[in-house]
């Protein structure tokens, strides 16, 4: 084969090869270029060393450099399309960045629904002439029991019943039977917000109106209804001349604002509370049906006389609702534990 064939023949292949690899889209396209050019086997760069040995003995010299320069350029072209792709596969962050997106919308947080419950009963309270206050919620054997007409012996002060605390104040030769020994001073977590009445009147003379809420504990096991950590409401109202009936209108009154219905319902049970002569259980009905709601009463005289009021000059009521139990009833929740799991899925919805 004469040189100027071959040299003819290297110029050719080595055109297509550089604009072959230049003209490649894609990872695909490019190694398909890459074998049809460069291949060991098949490729045409081999085919045309192949080439080399049918040239002229005297030519051989300069068709080898030829070919070299050929193979080194195609090489060369081959590895600056690689480069290329390389790039293309990791755009820079000014490029990945695309303004014309639209933004990410920020998730605002928002008040669990129990504290919006809270917030609306002291709103509607403070209306009705109630002032807010707030009480330990850890507390001492007098105020959660004995001014509260619970004396030692009562089931309701029964360790299993409470969460008494192993603290230094509770003394180290606290009984088995989780009551303290002689001239000790048992603490627990309170077990109703009903101790808030008996700080309030050691420290104020009648009149009051109040209202305290606040956490509560007791050991119940946990289920639709019951949590051993939940809300309570407490309202108490001492002056002269208070009866059974300011107990009803305030807590009908109550209600109605909370709902924002006239046709909620009050309704009065029978029932017993050491701190409060007669006492009931208040139940509340809208929707048909009805719910209950917490304890009420007239204030027992012992519990006026322990903080130093007299029971012939004034009189007063007080109850205690389960704020939760509301709460529920308002948004349709029908389990309590859903409100303490942290789900926001859950919350959110409120
Ligand atoms: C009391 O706690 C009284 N201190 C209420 C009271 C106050 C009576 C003032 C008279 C005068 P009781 O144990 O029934 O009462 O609880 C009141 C309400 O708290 C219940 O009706 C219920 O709504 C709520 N409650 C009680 N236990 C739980 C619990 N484990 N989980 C959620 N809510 C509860």
């Amino acid at each position: 084969m004469a040189l100027a064939d071959f040299v003819a023949e290297l110029d050719a292949l080595e055109a297509a090869a550089v604009s072959a690899f230049a003209a490649a889209k894609d990872a695909a396209a490019l190694e398909a270029a890459r074998v049809e050019f460069t291949g060991a086997k098949a490729g045409r760069l081999k085919a045309a060393q192949q080439g080399l040995g049918k040239v002229d003995k005297a030519d051989k010299p300069a068709a080898g450099k030829r070919f070299n320069e050929a193979k080194q350029a195609v090489e060369a072209a081959l590895a600056a399309a690689q480069e290329r792709m390389a790039k293309a596969d990791k755009p820079r962050a000014a490029e990945a960045f695309d303004p014309t997106l639209p933004g990410r919308r920020l998730r605002l947080g928002h008040l669990h629904p129990v504290t919006q419950t809270i917030a609306d009963m002291k709103d509607i309270m403070g209306r009705l002439g109630f002032t807010a206050v707030e009480g330990p919620e850890i507390e001492d054997e007098w105020h959660n029991f004995e001014a509260l007409n619970i004396p030692r012996t009562h089931p309701a002060r029964d360790p299993l019943d409470n969460f008494y605390l192993a603290t230094a104040q509770a003394g180290a030769k606290t009984q088995a039977n989780g009551s303290a020994g002689q001239g000790e001073k048992p603490l627990l977590l309170r077990s109703q917000t009903s101790t808030v009445q008996i700080r309030v009147m050691e420290g104020t003379p009648p009149p009051v109106r109040i209202i305290s809420l606040g956490r509560v504990y007791r050991p119940d096991t946990a289920d639709a209804t019951h949590y051993p950590m939940f809300h309570q409401i407490e309202g108490l109202y001492v002056d002269r001349r208070v009866t059974m009936a300011d107990l009803k209108s305030v807590l009908r009154l109550f209600c109605q604002s909370y709902f924002g219905k006239d046709e909620v319902h009050i309704r009065f049970r029978p029932s017993f509370f050491p701190f409060t002569e007669p006492s009931v259980e208040v139940d509340m009905n809208w929707q048909g049906g009805w719910m209950e709601m917490g304890g009420a009463g007239m204030v027992d005289p012992n519990v006026l006389r322990a903080v130093g009021y007299d029971p012939e000059e004034v009189t007063g009521f007080a109850f205690g609702l389960g704020v939760e139990r509301v709460c529920m009833r308002q948004h349709g929740i029908t389990d309590i534990r859903a409100l303490y799991e942290n789900d926001v899925r859950f919350l959110s919805q409120f």
